[in-house]
């Protein structure tokens, strides 16, 4: 997500860097980039210069220090609330105020991440996107307890500036996006090892009844198995109610490495991935 995030910030003319510690994934950060503003001088929704001078923005590194004197860090990295808070850390550091720290945690606590970095906790927020970042419209914004107006303030304003719709939600596990959809796919997973249908009939009767998009099992591939459960972990340990224990079907799949599109087979298999 890190990826779509940098690219829709580099066309909204914001000078953009993005870090990642390993170079496997700013290659492929860097083909994303290169490959979706190809894609839309194709279609000719801009021309070719204005994809070049977007593309000209983005900055790749290694270290975060290289991106000092940024007015703004969105955290991207996975669902673990350690890991999110050293990175914190780090960006308390790397970044000072008055810059803003956003985390896009889809439902760690803002509030338990923005603990990490103590007296810096008012900078601390929830900026969360949706895949595809550059096609979805939403920005949920959630504020910490500790998280002062004017972060929010400037939060909104950004994620306006990047052409999205920013709506507010109150930090609880999952807030709302995640406490609704996660749920549903765990749902869906049930529905699959109970027989009531199989995977391709239970996607095609959500996609055809229900108008989504994309049925919640192949919807669960796109986010990564992996990422679907670490979310039901945190709704079931946040709000202690068993319900939200994730389906076993799901975790046998993650525990077998069967993790979605990015591994090439989740519920369905992706052999050009
Ligand atoms: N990056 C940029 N653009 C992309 C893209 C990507 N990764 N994937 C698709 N697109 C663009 C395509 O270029 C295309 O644009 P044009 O029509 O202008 O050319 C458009 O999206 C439609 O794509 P496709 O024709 O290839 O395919 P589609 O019509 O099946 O749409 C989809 C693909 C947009 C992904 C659609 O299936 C969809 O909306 N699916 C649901 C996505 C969803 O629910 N996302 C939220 C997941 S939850 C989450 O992210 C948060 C969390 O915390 C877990």
């Amino acid at each position: 997500m890190g990826a779509g995030i940098a690219l829709i910030c580099a066309q909204s003319a914001l000078r953009v860097t993005q870090v990642d510690v390993k170079p496997e994934q700013l290659e492929r950060a860097k083909n994303y980039h290169r490959k979706t503003m190809d894609r839309s001088v194709e279609k000719q929704r801009i021309s070719r210069a204005d994809a070049d001078a977007a593309l000209s923005r983005i900055h790749y590194a290694s270290c975060m220090s290289d991106a000092s004197g940024a007015e703004w860090a969105i955290e991207a990295a996975t669902e673990n609330l350690e890991l999110k808070k050293q990175i914190f850390k780090q960006m308390q550091q790397a970044f000072p105020a008055p810059a803003v720290l956003a985390t896009n945690t889809s439902s760690i606590s803002i509030t338990d991440i923005g603990a990490a970095v103590g007296a810096d906790a008012g900078r601390v927020i929830g900026m969360h996107f949706f895949n595809p970042v550059p096609v979805m419209a939403l920005v949920e914004v959630i504020n910490g307890l500790a998280t002062t107006a004017e972060t929010t303030r400037r939060t909104i304003e950004l994620a306006t500036a990047l052409g999205k719709t920013a709506v507010p939600a109150n930090d609880r596990a999952g807030f709302v996006s995640n406490r609704v959809l996660m749920p549903m796919i765990n749902e869906a997973f049930y529905a699959w090892m109970e027989g009531v249908a199989g995977p391709e009939q239970i996607d095609q009767i959500m996609k055809l009844g229900c108008n989504f998009p994309m049925g919640p099992l192949r919807l669960a591939d796109f986010i990564g198995l992996d990422v679907c459960h670490d979310i039901m972990m945190v709704l079931h340990r946040e709000l202690g109610n068993p319900k939200y224990f994730p389906c076993p079907l799901l975790r046998q799949l993650v525990l077998a490495g069967r993790l979605g599109d990015k591994s090439g087979r989740g519920v369905f298999e992706y052999p050009a991935k």
